[in-house]
């Protein structure tokens, strides 16, 4: 098993790519906090005393504080922190609300902030060397018509990710992102269920066709794991080459 025993926290794990990689985790042998606005304990329940749910908005500092403190009184420690809740939002150049952008900065990009800031704190306090993954998306690479302030929340993590790393290189803490392509879950499930759009999807994806949640699961494990000790700073493209062209 490869995190045998590693402290894991995944944020927005109640349902898809969240959901995929807590489980991935707590069977390759880790100790997993799911975390959710939406309630998960049922998940978190099967697992027994290896999972435990914690209710966490991350676009509230302090309850991001809070669920790092709970991940350590409960499990002892914390040696991955899988920064991914994240919400989708629509709007153009010209009328993006102010509220919309305000949401989608906040949860998708504060978001990722405050876990980074807060795993990091923590790791270097108890020198773990440790490991934080961040969900970006190809929108925080290449553009997508309608989708304005994602993009732009998912380009800020991209960075985020790369500065991160080099601040806490020296650490042994790695930080990396993902990049999905369409993967099928909640939040695509209403756009693919329009046959122009299933058709755009398998058209720009060179392997022809959505992700499954599982596939970015097995980048996150890969990324957590040794098999990745000497990586950092990278962000895993894991798009079936969407973005290879
Ligand atoms: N599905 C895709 O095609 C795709 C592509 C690229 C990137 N992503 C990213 O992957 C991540 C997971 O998305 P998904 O596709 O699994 O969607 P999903 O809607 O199935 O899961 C997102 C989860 O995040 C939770 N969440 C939303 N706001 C939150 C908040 N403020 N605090 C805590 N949790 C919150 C939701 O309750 C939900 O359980 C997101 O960051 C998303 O932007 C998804």
């Amino acid at each position: 098993m490869l995190l045998e025993n590693k402290v894991a926290i995944v944020t927005g794990a109640a349902s898809g790519i969240g959901l995929a990689i807590a489980e991935k985790f707590l069977a390759e042998g880790a100790k997993v906090v799911l975390s959710d606005v939406s309630d998960a304990k049922n998940v978190a329940d099967k697992y027994g005393d290896k999972a435990m749910f914690y209710k966490c908005d991350v676009s509230q500092s302090a309850e991001v504080d809070a669920l790092i403190k709970t991940a350590i009184d409960k499990f002892g420690g914390l040696d991955i922190m899988i920064n991914n809740a994240g919400i989708a939002t629509n709007g153009s150049a010209s009328d993006t609300t102010d509220e919309v952008w305000h949401k989608t900065i906040e949860v998708n990009l504060s978001g990722v902030f405050y876990g980074l800031r807060a795993a990091s704190k923590v790791m270097l306090a108890n020198k773990t060397k440790g490991v934080i993954i961040n969900t970006a998306s190809i929108a925080g690479v290449v553009g997508f018509q309608g989708s304005l302030a994602y993009c732009a929340s998912k380009g800020g993590i991209i960075q985020l990710t790369r500065a991160a790393a080099l601040d806490l290189g020296k650490a042994g803490i790695r930080v990396n992102a993902i990049a999905p392509g369409v993967i099928t879950t909640n939040m695509t499930k209403a756009y693919l269920s329009d046959p122009g759009f299933q058709k755009m999807v398998e058209a720009m994806t060179p392997m022809g066709y959505p992700g499954k949640s599982e596939d970015i699961a097995g980048a996150a494990l890969y990324l957590a794991s040794d098999n990745a000790a000497y990586v950092t700073g990278v962000v895993l493209n894991v798009d079936g080459g969407w973005l290879a062209q």
